[in-house]
């Protein structure tokens, strides 16, 4: 299968695709990631930390449907990190255009929110998703999840904007988000796992409960025996 990690902008989105390949390792799923931002950030945090769980293939191309899509081992869960979906919409299309999950990362700011739904500039992420349904064999966009992140503990913010995306925004007219119930703290041993071992209780927790999430929403296969 295939997970598209997916943001507008800088978000956390690198952060969440790497600390989740680790945590599919741990839980014992074959894992293989891909690149597919120009920053290659994925690719060279893989170089650099010692413990990166698996490989990381560049596939930066809008050709990626027709390119990477078809020489992945389809048996493992292959995980791919997206650049900004307002600068590389072409990328962000051809990796809806195979996916079997997206999971977009999301703070709980009115920045991100208003990036997310309607950008100044840019195609909203609901539309590239939307539109994506054209090109698929099935005639449906990906299952779509929001995972928040940097949510500080005790906040409002969290559910403040949980509500707004899973209710349409506040008037009920925008495109609706399912939103997981997992969410991603905001901790200073996540703002520096890029690049960097996950040898802290803090870079694991989270991703473990979004793994278990997963499962229970059927979105991954149930662990084999
Ligand atoms: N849970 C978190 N708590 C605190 N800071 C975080 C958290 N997750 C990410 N960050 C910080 O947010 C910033 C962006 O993270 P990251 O590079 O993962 O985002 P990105 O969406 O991949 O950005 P890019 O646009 O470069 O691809 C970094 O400074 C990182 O330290
Ligand atoms: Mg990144």
């Amino acid at each position: 299968m295939l997970i598209a990690s997916l943001k507008p902008r800088t978000m956390g989105g690198t952060t969440n695709t790497g600390l989740l390949a680790y945590a599919l390792a741990r839980a014992g799923r074959p894992v293989t990631c891909y690149d597919a931002d120009e920053s290659l950030q994925l690719t060279a945090w893989a170089r650099d930390a010692s413990d990166f769980p698996c490989r990381v293939h560049e596939a930066d191309t809008p050709a990626f449907a027709e390119t990477i899509y078809p020489a992945m081992d389809h048996s493992r869960i292959n995980l791919v990190d997206a650049g900004h979906a307002e600068n590389h919409p072409d990328i962000v299309d051809s990796v809806l255009e195979v996916a079997d999950l997206a999971i977009v990362t999301l703070s709980p700011t009115t920045a991100d929110y208003d990036r997310l739904t309607r950008p100044e500039r840019g195609t909203p992420l609901a539309k590239l998703v939307r539109r994506s349904a054209a090109l698929r064999p099935s005639g449906q966009p990906p299952a779509t999840v929001v995972l928040l992140n940097r949510c500080q503990a005790g906040a409002a913010s969290p559910k403040k904007y949980a509500d707004l995306l899973a209710n349409g925004g506040k008037n009920g007219t925008d495109p609706a988000w399912t939103v997981l119930s997992t969410r991603i703290p905001r901790r200073e041993a996540i703002a520096s796992a890029v690049g960097f071992p996950c040898d802290k209780p803090e870079r694991k927790a989270p991703y473990d409960a979004l793994v278990t999430e997963l499962v229970h929403l059927g979105h991954l296969p149930e662990a084999q025996r």
